[in-house]
């Protein structure tokens, strides 16, 4: 199993359950400097797993880790397209050069991990592609439309590569947790730059949604543990669900949405949001 972004948060603790469960993982990070969580993690469990650099903006690294992998086992049996990053403001105060940095790592290097590993998979006739996207794939919110469009998009791929890959004996699945406190929330927020401009037409909402989402992550009964078991029986069913929804909240939003009619959802749950961000 091939797992990206695993320096940190979600996709440390899945390397970490999915090595304590008996998969061989490879755990991959843009830097080995920054391994040395996932090291203790590891000593402390009494795991062993494999560190590799991988960077999935780069397509050398992306090449050479494949490789390494290949060589080393034979082929790939599982991706979990785990590593991403974010972009908190409202659109007009997102700059292009944030965008593109934002699309270059969770739309254009999940693709290219993607794609670097089909071939393996394909040659073999069976493998598991997890994308870990998320509630803010699935629903829009105040304040994050650059980071929700990357999510949506990975679900838009996933959904379609589950169908190409199907006659293949590849599955797809889509694992989407709703907020869980990561560091993410901490070290990793990404505010951009317009957005803290005091003078601009956004701030104050903004920043009162920003105090509504810490409440929100504060709050958060999801812990990472339970998203990398969503990703354990993604990658160990016999026939997997096309999606894993992590976390009574998210599931509920989410059903909500399906089950009330379209018009209603909308004046009640972004209603509610509106009205807590505005005033
Ligand atoms: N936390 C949540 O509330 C939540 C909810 C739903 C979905 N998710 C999704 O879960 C995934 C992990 O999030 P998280 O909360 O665990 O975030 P995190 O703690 O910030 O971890 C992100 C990981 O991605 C890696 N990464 C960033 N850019 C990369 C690149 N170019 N190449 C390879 N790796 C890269 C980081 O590596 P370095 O730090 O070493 O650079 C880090 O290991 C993301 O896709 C996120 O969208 C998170």
């Amino acid at each position: 199993m091939l797992i990206t972004g695993a320096s940190s948060g979600l996709g440390l603790e899945t390397a970490l359950y999915l090595a304590e469960r008996g998969m061989r993982v490879y755990a991959s990070m843009p830097n080995l400097e920054e391994r040395s969580t996932l090291e203790t993690g590891a000593r402390e469990r009494d795991v062993s797993l494999r560190m590799l650099e991988l960077d999935i903006t780069r397509p050398a690294s992306i090449d050479a880790a494949v490789r390494t992998i290949v060589q080393e086992t034979g082929g790939i049996g599982g991706l979990v397209n785990n590593a991403g990053t974010r972009l908190r403001g409202c659109f007009e105060d997102l700059a292009d050069d944030e965008l593109r940095t934002l699309f270059d790592t969770n739309v254009f290097g999940t693709m290219a991990v993607t794609r670097a590993v089909l071939p393996a998979m394909r040659a073999a006739g069976h493998g598991r592609i997890v994308m870990m996207t998320s509630v803010a794939g699935r629903i829009g919110s105040f304040g994050v439309g650059g980071y929700c469009a990357t999510k949506f998009a990975q679900e838009g791929l996933g959904e379609s590569l589950a169908l190409e890959l199907a006659p293949f004996g590849i599955q797809v699945v889509l694992v989407e947790p709703g907020i869980v406190n990561t560091t993410a929330w901490g070290v990793h927020r990404v505010v951009a730059r317009g957005a803290n401009d005091l003078r601009g037409p956004y701030f104050a909402w903004f920043h009162r949604a920003e105090q509504l989402a810490d409440a929100f992550v504060r709050s958060s009964p999801i812990r990472p543990q339970d998203v990398a078991e969503a990703v354990h029986r993604a990658l160990s069913a016999r026939r997997p669900r096309l999606r894993y929804l992590v976390g009574r909240r998210a599931a509920t939003v989410i059903g909500l949405r399906r089950h009330v009619p379209g018009e209603l959802f909308e004046r009640f749950y972004f209603g509610q949001l509106m009205r807590r961000v505005l005033r």
